[in-house]
């Protein structure tokens, strides 16, 4: 296309106003006839989700039917524990599973990312499964199913995306997204729930000039809806000369769905900002059925929600377009003080006190910065500082004050370095396998860089009491405001505040997610109310962040999205007005419970 087409073509689209079909009427008022159920519990009125054993619950035939316009593709779901059992108890009816062969395939590769990634609705994280089946030794133990869903769609086309959202709608089910179930929040997962997977939407494409955006003419690629992050690096990589893109600093997260809609932090923020600053185009099917293109000429409003606004809150992304860039030399360093280095704790958070009082320090000079404290109790592990551009002398020379403070205090420690020729190779052997099967609570809260300024000691205070609580942290210290040009700042849906942030945090509160519920709910007091209270006390300048957070975050519209949330919920109310979408704490989710401990998807009327 020459570019007097492209210009008139950006013209004619930007006529186009963000339109949509109306769904049909709400009946909020619930009776059964309308696939609403109604419940009480305590002193409240519900209409709820319809779900097996409901008399709104589609029969045979109409799942039959499903299953034919899907291709075939519609499974029902069985925990992946189950071949460790005699039986499965599921909501459908009781099936022999024991197979000794599988059993033991699960249970080598229970902590493995891509086994889990691969099946059709597990969960990386399994508190929000309830724990439920996990592998065992014992097989006349019980196997249910717990939060996972009863069915899935694995979708190999737009059109089995469109029949899945659209059967969600017209019966009223509980409908859950799921790509690669990294969720910390559980909003993969889901009970009673009907599953649309994307797993095998995996195409990637790569273009040296984008075209159809209008402003941007360089480098893009446009990924599935089921690619994750080391697919299309490997394929970058081998570009000539290499590319790179925005991903999180985990390769197994995907970078069409749950990253994006979140916003999209890692290694290359400092630079570019978030993933969601680099989308240039999104393929997406919202809860009328209908497949949209969204860029900043076309549905625009809808192409701002999904850059931030929320997972699973405004579609489902079929394909995602974003800019690719060069890739540049690279060096990194790690740094690990733990009890072997001291045993003196007061020692030791001096340590802790220095290296993060040199945060802003860090972003400032384009350092990306991974940690871990206290996951062991008294340890700091970074691993790595990144330098992406440096050498390593130059990336020592950004380290050398902090250095300088630790040999005044006569702090020790262990560290080592590495450059590389891109950062695609320090991306790959300096970052560290992360583990699935594990369960927790997760929260988190960010830092700005006020907070480091004003009130440093308040943030140390606030670690110490983390620490102490028998919690730890996970931090990464970026700017995403640092090379993104202000007038960039607002094309993203996330938290204003996200522009000053230097040190973005979460939190981990560990418990099995088949504790007893006294003991959950005690978990999650704890996590909101001392962990996270902490760090939201002595950072009153920091904000959270939607896909690293408590689910039960205080204040969530405020703490999530700031000044964008009222614009929000007025996107999401146009495009999903009857709530076909649901994930905790996303827009327009205000009258939304799980009653019944965790189960039933309702409504407060
Ligand atoms: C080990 C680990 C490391 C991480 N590192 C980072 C990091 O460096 N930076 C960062 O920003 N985040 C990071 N995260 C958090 C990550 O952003 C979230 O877990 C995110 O939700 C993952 O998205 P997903 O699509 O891969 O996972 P899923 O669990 O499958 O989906 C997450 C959410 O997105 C929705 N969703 C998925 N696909 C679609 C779609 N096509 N359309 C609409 N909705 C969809 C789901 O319904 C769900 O609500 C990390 C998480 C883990 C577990
Ligand atoms: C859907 O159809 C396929 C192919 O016929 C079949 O294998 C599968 O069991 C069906 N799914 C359900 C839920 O019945
Ligand atoms: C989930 O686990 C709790 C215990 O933590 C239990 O009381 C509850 O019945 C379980 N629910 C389901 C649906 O499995
Ligand atoms: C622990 O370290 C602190 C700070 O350096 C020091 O003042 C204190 O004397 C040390 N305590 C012990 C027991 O060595
Ligand atoms: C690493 O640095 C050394 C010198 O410091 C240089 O000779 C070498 O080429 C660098 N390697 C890469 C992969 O950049």
């Amino acid at each position: 296309m020459k570019g007097g087409v492209v210009v008139w073509l950006c013209a004619a689209l930007l006529l186009a106003q963000d339109a949509v079909a109306k769904g049909p009427a709400a009946s909020a008022a619930g009776d059964e006839s309308s696939g609403w159920v109604l419940r009480r519990e305590g002193s409240s009125s519900y209409a709820c989700k319809c779900y097996p054993g409901d008399s709104c619950w589609p029969n045979h035939a109409k799942w039959r039917k499903l299953n034919a316009t899907v291709g075939g593709n519609l499974k029902v779901n069985i925990p992946p524990g189950a071949p460790c059992y005699n039986s499965f108890e599921g909501p459908l009816g009781e099936v022999n599973t024991y197979d000794e062969a599988e059993c033991d395939r699960v249970t080598s590769n229970w902590h493995n990312e891509q086994f889990q990634i691969e099946l059709p609705a597990a969960s990386l994280w399994t508190y929000f499964t309830n724990d439920t089946c996990r592998p065992t030794t014992n097989p006349s133990d019980t196997c249910t199913l717990g939060y996972y869903p009863v069915l899935a769609i694995i979708a190999k086309t737009a059109g089995h995306i469109q029949a899945g959202i659209n059967f969600a709608r017209e019966n009223n089910l509980r409908l859950v997204v799921r790509n690669t179930g990294h969720d910390f929040l559980g909003r993969s997962v889901g009970w009673g729930a009907l599953v649309i997977n994307t797993h095998n939407f995996q195409d990637i494409k790569f273009t040296g000039q984008h075209r159809s955006a209008c402003s941007y003419r360089g480098s893009a690629v446009t990924v599935g809806a089921g690619v994750q992050a080391f697919e299309v690096l490997t394929q970058a990589n081998a570009l000539s000369p290499p590319k790179i893109m925005v991903t999180g600093e985990c390769a197994t997260v995907g970078v069409a769905g749950g990253l994006v809609q979140g916003g999209g932090h890692g290694p290359l923020t400092n630079f570019y900002g978030f993933l969601a600053d680099t989308a240039l185009q999104f393929k997406v099917i919202t809860a009328d059925g209908v497949l949209r293109t969204a860029n900043a000429k076309t549905n625009p409003e809808l192409f701002w929600a999904l850059r931030g606004g929320g997972p699973a809150a405004f579609g489902v992304i079929v394909e995602a377009t974003y800019k690719t860039f060069d890739d540049k030399l690279s060096s990194g360093v790690h740094l690990d003080i733990d009890t072997s280095h001291t045993t003196n704790a007061t020692l030791f958070w001096e340590a802790v006190r220095i290296f993060h009082g040199y945060s802003t320090h860090f972003v400032d000079n384009g350092l990306y910065v991974y940690y871990e404290l206290g996951t062991t109790g008294q340890n700091l592990h970074v691993h790595p500082f990144v330098g992406i551009g440096k050498t390593p002398a130059e990336l020592q020379a950004v380290l050398q004050p902090m250095w300088d403070d630790f040999a005044e205090l006569g702090i020790t420690y262990t560290t080592s370095s590495a450059n590389y020729s891109t950062f695609y190779d320090l991306f790959n052997a300096m970052f560290e396998t992360e583990m699935a099967g594990n369960s927790a609570l997760t929260g988190g809260w960010s830092i700005g860089r006020r907070d480091v300024e004003d009130s440093h000691p308040a943030i140390m205070d606030a670690f110490q009491t983390i620490v102490g609580a028998g919690s730890f942290m996970i931090g990464h210290m970026w700017s995403a405001g640092h090379g993104l040009p202000r007038s960039e700042w607002g094309s993203s849906a996330v938290n204003p505040r996200f522009r000053t942030v230097v040190d973005k945090l979460i939190t981990v509160v560990p418990l099995a997610g088949n504790a007893p519920l006294a003991d959950k709910a005690a978990a999650q007091d704890k996590l909101t109310n001392v962990v996270d209270a902490a760090l939201r006390n002595a950072a009153p300048n920091g904000c959270a962040y939607i896909n690293e957070a408590d689910p039960y975050e205080p204040n969530w519209q405020h703490a999530f999205w700031g000044t964008n949330y009222p614009a929000l919920l007025r996107i999401r109310q146009k495009y999903d007005p009857n709530g076909v979408f649901y994930a905790v704490s996303t827009p327009g989710t205000e009258k939304w419970e799980q009653i019944e401990t965790g189960t039933r998807l309702c409504r407060k009327l």
